[in-house]
């Protein structure tokens, strides 16, 4: 298959069908941080089609202020129970306002109060605070619909790399990797 996105998809789709975990689309995202050093960690794969990877967050958190200096970004994930590893190089836009909203209407109400209410990465003096401060926000938007902050939006990663990688048991995995080469991917191997 010369389509990354569509022989991911292919995986991805398998990957959800026979999922024991709860989270199912748990991607890890890395950043590189002003420091130079990578920044990972988890978020929820929206959707993946030819124009990129898509995940929600807050646009002003550490991963967003990230990308607001370096759009390079890497996206791997492992799905166990199927045996495959997924990785990706590339850039990240911000997606429309439009897209946005529609992923705010796909969140349950507490998760949008939750965001409405907190600044991702931002320090907390005391963990404890966390339930009485979201029903606070309960109460203050009792009856009310829950606006999408502007802070919170999503990101693209649009792949310039791919590698996909069938596990082995005798560890003589299957690494593909796509390249892209202006508008073209080129497809190779590498040793396991
Ligand atoms: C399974 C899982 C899924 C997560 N999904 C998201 C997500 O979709 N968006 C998000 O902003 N954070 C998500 N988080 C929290 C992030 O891992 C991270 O703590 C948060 O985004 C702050 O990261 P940052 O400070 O590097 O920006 C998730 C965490 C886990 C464990």
């Amino acid at each position: 298959m010369h389509d990354p996105i569509e022989a991911f998809n292919k995986h991805w789709r398998l990957a959800l069908e026979r999922s024991p975990l709860k989270q199912k689309s748990a991607v890890c995202v890395s950043t590189i941080g002003r420091n130079g050093f990578p920044n990972s960690r988890f978020v929820d794969l929206k959707e993946a089609d030819e124009r990129g990877l898509v995940f929600c967050t807050y646009l002003n958190s550490a991963k967003g202020q990230d990308l607001s200096e370096n759009a390079r970004a890497g996206l791997t994930v492992w799905w166990d129970h199927i045996g495959i590893q997924a990785r990706f190089q590339g850039n990240c836009e911000q997606i429309s306002d439009e897209e946005a909203n529609e992923h705010w209407k796909s969140r349950s109400r507490d998760a949008q109060l939750t965001t409405s209410t907190f600044c991702q990465s931002e320090p907390l003096a005391d963990p404890s605070s966390l339930y009485a401060t979201l029903e606070g926000a309960r109460q203050q938007h009792a009856g009310k619909e829950v606006e999408r902050p502007q802070t919170w939006g999503g990101f693209r990663l649009v792949p310039v790399f791919v590698e996909l990688l069938e596990f082995r048991e005798d560890r003589l995995h299957i690494r593909t990797c796509y390249s892209l080469e202006g508008e073209e991917w080129t497809v190779g191997f590498l040793q396991p």
